[in-house]
């Protein structure tokens, strides 16, 4: 890994540190070291639901001889604040600046997963529980899902494209936008750009007006394409961007204004075969789970033989196990 002792975003590795770890992850699918991380203590703090992260992440210390701690906060755990300055006589029990040390020294690091509250892309930039984390831990901090990012999730979606094709250097890839009833938060879809652009493919951005990404993401995706080889472009006609692509990578998340095109038909942005069939003939469907079906995507498309979304939440455990090593052996 790169020099930074934390692994909260992609920049923490970047395009080097990023083909170590894809490397590495590929490898020890075939033949991983054993009890590398006997007698490490990996603390997880949830202030949001998770199936996929906390599972791989404790599958991946157990199986490497290490040990997790799962804090779920509000729920058994005291109810944590993160704002400096307030007077904490609402419901919120014990500070951050106090919370993060201890647990730190109890642990060889800790993974956080703390979403976006929504309130915009400032915000979402500003990550500041996280970013609370990384300043107050005494031990490596993992990111398991920010309000920015969820870089493991990235990581183990170049490692299923890279499966599937050998290489991803040049491959068309689409990052689309797709229907919910909620307006998800945006750190899956930049961290399949950023991770994907950082991979050398020519990632296409598909998304109805008034859905944009965040322009400090794009920025960024654009600056790793430009070290690696690709291209990041962004368009609001889904069926072109998808037509010759290799990947499909759908995702819903929510409106960057308040007003978002309300021409659009939200329901014809939801992958079904009709998608599919706009692909190479090797090409794959892909998403980060969980979904809903038939809102978000097509039963047909995650019925369909084409669907790696398995193998990718599977990836999830192979890229982590390589994070953890590298961060606490
Ligand atoms: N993809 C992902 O992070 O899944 P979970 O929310 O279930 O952890």
């Amino acid at each position: 890994m790169s020099g930074s002792r934390h692994f909260t975003q992609l920049r923490d590795l970047g395009v080097a540190g990023l083909e170590e770890v894809i490397g590495k992850a590929s490898a020890w699918k075939k033949s991983a070291p054993q009890g590398k991380l006997a007698g490490r203590i990996l603390g997880m703090v949830f202030f949001n639901p998770s199936l996929r992260t906390r599972a791989s992440f404790e599958a991946a210390m157990l199986r490497s001889g290490g040990h997790a701690i799962v804090l779920e906060v509000g729920s058994g755990v005291w109810t944590l604040e993160h704002r400096d300055g307030v007077v904490m006589d609402q419901n919120r029990t014990e500070h951050i600046r106090e919370a993060v040390p201890v647990l730190s020294r109890y642990v060889d690091a800790l993974a956080i997963r703390t979403f976006s509250d929504g309130s915009g892309d400032q915000a979402d930039e500003a990550d500041v529980v996280l970013n609370g984390f990384r300043r107050y831990s005494e031990k490596p901090v993992i990111s398991m899902e920010s309000a920015r990012e969820h870089p493991c999730q990235g990581l183990a979606d170049v490692l299923t494209m890279r499966e599937r094709f050998g290489q991803t250097k040049g491959l068309d890839v689409t990052l689309t936008w797709a229907p919910h009833v909620k307006p998800l938060p945006k750190a899956v879809p930049n961290s399949f750009l950023l991770s994907a652009a950082a991979a050398g493919c020519k990632v296409r951005v598909a998304h109805p007006k008034g859905f944009e990404l965040t322009t400090s993401v794009l920025d960024e995706a654009r600056a790793f394409a430009k070290q690696a080889g690709g291209t990041v472009e962004v368009t609001n006609d889904q069926s072109a961007a998808l037509e010759g692509s290799h990947v499909i990578y759908a995702k819903a998340w929510g409106p960057s204004s308040a007003s978002p095109d309300a021409a659009v038909r939200q329901d014809a942005w939801m992958p079904t075969k009709k998608h599919l069939g706009l692909l190479e003939d090797d090409g794959i469907f892909m998403h980060c789970l969980p979904t809903r079906r038939g809102l978000e995507v097509a039963d047909e498309v995650l019925d369909d033989p084409r669907s790696r979304v398995v193998d990718e939440a599977e990836n999830r455990f192979h890229v982590q196990r390589v994070i953890l090593h590298d961060l606490l052996s």
